[in-house]
């Protein structure tokens, strides 16, 4: 079988590493990839947005399966167009991903269905949402309505801080159509945590637990980034906990959609704070988690061939996911001032005496070829992924493997599952 992977980060390379290990699949096409993924697939130079010339594509490379990476083409529809064109893509369509394209849809969604979580008010007048920050005080949440590129949520210490969040928001559109509307909530204090499933709709599959490291400094200091570093399984997410998400969370919200005539098809993520015992939705994600996506895989035994094509074939009841007991840990390399300005185009080294070790895998995110050379092109730039006896193992077997690796103003946490050890 011939698979297309859409996007090119992290996430995408794990997704081709673990299509490429399917005995059914033949070749993987990847849009527009990076310089890992080249090693596995053909990178195909296509507009990922031009949804009717990636649909000419697949037809005249008869490609057999469609699977989405990022949460830009969901939103977007991508899914609509290819199933307009019978053709078989793994994801959620345009309705379906507004639990993530829409935070106003998500909450008020979250609300009729009595899935925990924070209080919430909706404002599209700056003047209201400022008075509303005043009466309510800080800490406070505010989050642009839309998609943001993971930087719309501003957990503001202070008033002015969030007033300051609000204005850039509301009045200088900082992002644009998607700050119109806000939402202000309570802020949530507890332990985070990833929980995804695989759905068809009907049926859910629950993956292992997992943990992202959103801010980019150690302990949690500095701006959110896209994710840092992640590992699973996530020792917060007990057998109890894990029901809880289950019977509180994941079966109201694919049962709601269903209700709203929505078929969810795909990865549904929920992005959690574990809070006295009990799980509250911080955001929904349509789509897999990026570092998550890479412990992830990395444990799955699974065939994901197999398991995306149930998705699309509405058939996951039949189906169970089997996993290596190991434990699995993804630091991630960033670029010099990530995640605001940074360079390109910085030579790496060590990749390949990384590429030796043994349950080790290079994830690369923003990597190119210049000159015959891997260089740097993008914020975060790889990610180790170790598998380990156990987390501490994991880890120490990551940041053994991430030391050999090199290029001008890296920067990487130094206590990525810490927490999780200190347990
Ligand atoms: P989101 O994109 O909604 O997941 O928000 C990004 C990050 O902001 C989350 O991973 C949390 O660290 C933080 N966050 C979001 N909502 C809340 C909340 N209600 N209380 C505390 N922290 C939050
Ligand atoms: N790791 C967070 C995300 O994928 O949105």
């Amino acid at each position: 079988m011939k698979v297309l992977v859409i996007g090119g980060g992290g996430r995408e390379h794990a997704i081709v590493w673990k299509f490429a290990q399917s005995p059914r699949v033949d070749k993987i096409y990847c849009c527009p990839g990076n310089a890992g993924i080249s090693d596995l697939a053909e990178c195909v130079d296509l507009n990922m947005n031009d949804y009717d010339g990636l649909v000419d594509f697949v037809k005249y490379e008869w490609i057999d399966l469609t699977i989405v990476g990022p949460e830009d083409p969901l939103s977007k529809g991508i899914v609509d167009v290819f199933e307009k064109n019978d053709l078989k893509i793994v994801g959620p369509n345009r309705k379906a991903a507004q639990l993530e394209s829409s935070k106003v849809f998500a909450k008020e969604f979250m609300k009729r269905y009595g899935i925990p979580t924070a209080e919430y008010r909706v404002f599209n007048s700056y003047l209201h949402a400022e008075e509303y920050v005043r009466m309510k005080g800080a800490p406070i949440v505010i989050k642009a309505d839309g998609l943001a590129a993971g930087k719309g949520v501003i957990v503001a210490k202070s008033i002015d801080e969030a007033i300051d969040a609000l204005k850039k928001i509301m009045k200088e559109r900082v992002f644009g159509e998607a700050g119109e509307r806000v939402v202000i909530e309570e802020c949530l204090e507890g332990e985070e945590a990833s929980y995804l499933i695989f759905t068809d709709g009907e049926t859910i599959l629950p993956l292992a637990s997992s943990q992202d490291h959103k801010r980019v400094f150690d302990n949690d200091e500095g701006p959110n980034t896209g994710g840092m570093g992640a590992y699973s399984p996530a020792p917060v997410v007990s057998s109890d906990i894990e029901e809880k998400i289950m019977e509180k969370v994941m079966k109201p919200a694919i049962k709601g959609l269903s209700r709203e005539g929505i078929k969810y098809k795909g990865v549904l993520y929920a992005g959690l704070m574990i809070k006295d015992g009990e799980p509250y939705v911080l955001e929904f994600n349509c789509r897999f988690g990026d570092p998550e996506t890479q412990p992830l895989l990395t444990r799955l035994k699974s065939d994901l061939l197999e398991i995306s094509l149930a998705i699309v074939e509405e058939r996951l009841s039949r189906m169970t996911l089997q996993w290596r007991p190991e434990a699995s840990v993804c630091v991630v390399a960033a670029s010099g001032g990530y995640p605001g300005k940074y360079e390109k185009g910085r030579v790496i080294t060590g990749l390949e005496e990384v590429k030796k070790m043994e349950d080790v895998v290079v994830f690369h995110a923003g990597t190119t070829y210049q000159d015959g050379k891997i260089v740097t092109s993008g914020g975060r730039v790889l990610g180790v992924t170790a598998l380990g006896v156990d987390i501490k193992d994991a880890r120490d077997r990551a940041y053994n493997a991430i030391e050999k690796i090199h290029f001008e103003g890296m920067h990487y946490r130094k206590d990525i599952a810490r927490r999780a050890i200190e347990r």
